[in-house]
């Protein structure tokens, strides 16, 4: 594919040609190297998931937000060591600030809720959707761009919070077609790590980046995750105890390792408790080697991931009750995930669930003759003023005008023809019923 071939040629800097005076410029029709156009085939798959992703956002009565691109450095420099604060599009405006093309919304959300202050009534529940830039190694379904749909729920501390945007996320996979033979959810706490760092006595101020760390857990190597735990200065046994828990996969176990009053476990007991009651136990699964990347985190946390493996998360998400005093601000707790355009359709495509969405042109007006431009605009116009949608299509030969109907899936032909304008009329052909008849240009609609 065109991707795998751009990939090879990763990150070595072309010389510039030399000047020669001589050269006339001609410009790359690719876009910028892991962006993307939207051709309008693209465009209408791209606006069929954004309508579903607004739809399911509307069944659980979220309302919509939306941030600039373009935001401040300052909102996304953490020192945890994360990979995303290395990928910045970061640069200085002509005024002098330095700016980012946000990798993500979460902090522009924060600033938000601390720029409303008191005068909000808690809780909220926002959904955006919005494009992202980071500045990645590309494989496949991972971009330099994508769109991101985020719900997020500030001002809720019980995981009912979290319970609700599970289960956004499954109805948003029912929609799409997608079973939970297929697709599945992992869930984990982050107070799981929390837990084994207070059983080693190890630092507080430690947790984010260990966290950022263990996240590396499958992209790194055991030995090569053990070590960087060491060089972050957690001692040896305690960096076998984190990975020894990490790779838990029951509840059970993990009550036994914690104790029956650790809160990670009672957290977890409920999210799936309730997931009973919503009816989406299928989908979800306890895995404590679920820890994401981003350092804010507190709580809960849960990825969507094809069973298959072949793809990497579809989703994530969890809880960052401490993410606004980060900013100077007081804590509210909030939890949130973010959806990307890239990794489900990629996985759509696979599962051979796209939707065939064909353009859709209701009517097709169309002069029989040069002179009648005047009356074919007037049939447009008054058809637009009802509400369809009407293509125009002039200087073509009516076998044409069929092709393009069909291509198009427009209902309806409307022949301007001179003799039938001169009593007043139309003629229209019905293109599912291949029915044909004359109609007054006042009774058309
Ligand atoms: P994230 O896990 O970094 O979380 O990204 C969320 C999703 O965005 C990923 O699961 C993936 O679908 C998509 N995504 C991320 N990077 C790329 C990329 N380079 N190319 C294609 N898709 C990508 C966040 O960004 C959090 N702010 C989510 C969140 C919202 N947490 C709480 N509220």
């Amino acid at each position: 594919s065109s991707t795998a071939t751009q990939d090879s040629a990763d990150e070595v800097a072309e010389p510039p040609p030399l000047a020669t005076g001589k050269e006339t410029s001609v410009v790359d029709v690719n876009p910028p190297r892991g962006t993307r156009d939207f051709p309008p085939e693209d465009m209408r798959l791209r606006n069929w998931l954004f309508q579903n992703f607004r739809e399911v956002s509307r069944l659980l009565s979220f309302e919509e937000v939306d941030f600039p691109v373009l935001e401040s450095e300052a909102l996304f420099i953490r020192k945890a060591g994360e990979e995303i604060t290395q990928q910045l599009y970061n640069f200085e405006d002509k005024g002098g600030r330095r700016v980012v093309l946000r990798p993500e919304i979460t902090p522009s959300l924060a600033r938000l809720v601390i720029k409303q202050g008191k005068s909000v009534s808690l809780p909220l529940k926002w959904f955006t959707i919005g494009q992202c830039w980071r500045y990645e190694r590309m494989t496949r379904g991972r971009r330099r761009e994508h769109y991101q749909w985020n719900m997020d729920i500030i001002g809720v501390s019980k995981v009912r919070a979290e319970a609700e945007l599970i289960h956004a996320i499954v109805l948003l996979f029912e929609r799409l077609g997608v079973t939970s033979l297929d697709v599945g959810i992992r869930v984990s706490s982050r107070k799981v790590l929390q837990a084994v760092l207070q059983m080693y006595s190890i630092p507080e101020h430690l947790f984010m980046e260990v966290c950022v760390i263990v996240d590396k857990l499958g992209k790194l190597s055991r030995e090569e995750v053990e070590k960087e735990l060491m060089q972050a200065g957690v001692l040896l046994e305690a960096v076998k105890g984190i990975v020894e828990v990490l790779s838990l996969k029951s509840l059970s176990k993990l009550e036994e390792v914690l104790g029956s009053d650790s809160e990670a476990v009672a957290d977890l007991k409920r999210l799936f408790s309730l997931a009973e009651h919503y009816g989406y136990s299928e989908w979800i699964t306890f895995d404590a080697s679920v820890v994401r990347g981003l350092a804010y985190y507190t709580g809960i946390v849960f990825e969507a991931f094809d069973r298959a493996g072949k793809l990497r998360a579809i989703c994530g998400g969890g809880r960052y009750d401490r993410l606004l005093s980060t900013f100077g601000s007081d804590d509210i707790p909030a939890c949130g995930f973010g959806f990307g355009d890239a990794v489900i359709v990629e996985f759509l495509k696979e599962k051979g669930l796209v939707p065939d969405i064909a353009r859709q042109v209701e009517d097709i007006v169309f002069p029989l003759d040069v002179e009648l431009e005047g009356p074919a605009s007037k049939v447009v116009s008054s058809l637009r003023r009802k509400g369809r949608s009407v293509d125009l299509i002039e200087d073509k030969r009516l076998k044409w005008v069929f092709k393009h109907a069909e291509r198009i899936n427009a209902s309806r032909l409307v022949l301007v023809g001179n003799s039938e304008w001169q009593r007043g009329m139309v003629r229209v052909k019905n293109l599912s019923t291949r029915e044909e008849y004359e109609i007054k240009i006042d009774e058309l609609c």
